[in-house]
């Protein structure tokens, strides 16, 4: 390993990244050093780029972003028994996260360590920008189907018959990337799935397993959700864009589902991201924020609904996260349960790449996953 990698660097708040040179991190016992190969971007590093200093007050500058990595281990910690150097692997980096260090732990970074029990073997015939889509697509999926703070599903075991008939879960916004897992997930567990998307993607979405795909642009949505629900018991919806927790909350109350895993938040923060100062501008947007969160969780109460935000990387410290990249997602991948998505469109290669590719995935993606090559 070389003593300094060259990394995206946020080197103060709402900065564009530059490309520095960062000390190469040493693994602590339960952790891999990993040789990156691909990172894919999700909205959230734009928006702790440019509203950090508000939402993420813990980060120090300078900060590595970054959630998704693919890559090859190139040392592992004294504890750890799942990886050998050399092993192709896929993870999910929680360096931003209060309490952890995105120096070591961001993806956007030539080098950069995984926690073993976030890791997972990349199966053969998946490349590394496959397999790079994945992470907190998927992990936001987990958190949202299977913490028992959610839907609570009960997670199923590959080697069991798949169960049939447990319900239907609603998730919408299935075009996204935590969307498409979602779905992906909550069918090999055994649940019917009914979801919605652009005309253009209700095909993919349909391939992945939803029995009912309906347009989130359309005034009927929550109708011809209602509809395709058709009397089947509901265990419950999962959140995605900007107006589907309104839109989930009407198809909870008409259907007698009680539980909603919210992604998104009801106002988008694209407006405040790209700005050098958020003083004043931050100032409506956030209020508008407050306003409406507080009219959907009073909504939620009148309605008998139970709903809670979702936090992608929780599942750091639970049973989900290990039984996850432990077992299940190796699996999955492996026989083609779970295919990696959205697809890749790799918008350009090395660290310098990864701040233009960040202003990509805000400018709007339709069933794709930005991938910056290392
Ligand atoms: N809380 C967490 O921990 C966490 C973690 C990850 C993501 N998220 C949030 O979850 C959301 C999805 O993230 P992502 O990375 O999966 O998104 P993404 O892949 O960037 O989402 C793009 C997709 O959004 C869809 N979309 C546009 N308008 C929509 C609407 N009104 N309702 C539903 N879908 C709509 C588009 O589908 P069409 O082209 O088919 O219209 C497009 O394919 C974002 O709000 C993100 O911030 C939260």
């Amino acid at each position: 390993m070389p003593r300094h990698h060259a990394a995206a660097v946020l080197a103060t708040p709402r900065a564009r990244l530059s490309v520095e040179r960062m000390p190469t991190p040493d693994p602590a016992p339960r952790e891999v050093v990993v040789r990156v190969r691909a990172v894919a971007i999700n909205p959230i590093d734009w928006v702790i780029q440019g509203t950090g200093s508000v939402t993420y007050r813990w980060l120090r500058m300078p900060a590595v972003l970054g959630s998704d990595v693919a890559g090859e281990v190139v040392a592992i910690g004294s504890e750890v028994t799942r990886f050998r150097i050399g092993d192709r692997v896929f993870g999910l980096a929680t360096g931003t996260d209060r309490g952890r260090d995105s120096r070591r732990e961001g993806a956007f970074q030539e080098y950069t360590t995984l926690l073993e029990h976030l890791t997972a073997p990349i199966p053969d015939g998946i490349s590394h920008v496959e397999a790079s889509v994945l992470p907190l697509g998927v992990s936001t999926a987990a958190c949202a189907l299977f913490q028992p703070r959610h839907l609570g599903l009960a997670i199923h075991d590959p080697a069991d018959a798949r169960p049939r008939d447990r319900g239907v879960v609603v998730v919408w916004g299935g075009s996204t990337s935590v969307g498409m897992n979602a779905i992906q997930l909550a069918r090999a567990a055994g649940y019917d799935v009914v979801s919605t998307a652009s005309p253009r993607n209700a095909d993919l979405v349909r391939s992945l397993g939803a029995d009912v795909v309906v347009d989130h642009g359309s005034p009927g949505a929550v109708d011809d959700l209602v509809a395709g629900i058709g009397g089947r018991t509901v265990v419950g919806a999962v959140a995605l864009g900007e107006t589907s927790t309104a839109g989930c909350l009407e198809v909870l109350r008409r259907t007698g589902g009680s539980v909603l895993a919210m992604a998104s938040m009801p106002v988008s923060l694209a407006e405040l991201a790209g700005r050098r100062r958020l003083f004043p501008a931050m100032l409506p947007v956030f209020s508008r924020l407050g306003l409406r969160t507080l009219l959907l969780n009073a909504r939620a109460r009148r309605a008998g609904i139970r709903a809670a935000f979702i936090w992608g990387t929780s599942l750091r410290d639970d049973e989900v996260g290990r039984r996850l990249w432990g077992r299940l997602l190796p699996e999955w991948l492996a026989d083609g349960t779970v295919r990696p998505l959205p697809e890749a469109f790799v918008a350009g290669d090395g660290v310098g790449a990864i701040q233009e590719a960040l202003d990509r995935q805000r400018a709007g993606v339709s069933a794709r996953k930005i991938v910056v090559t290392l």
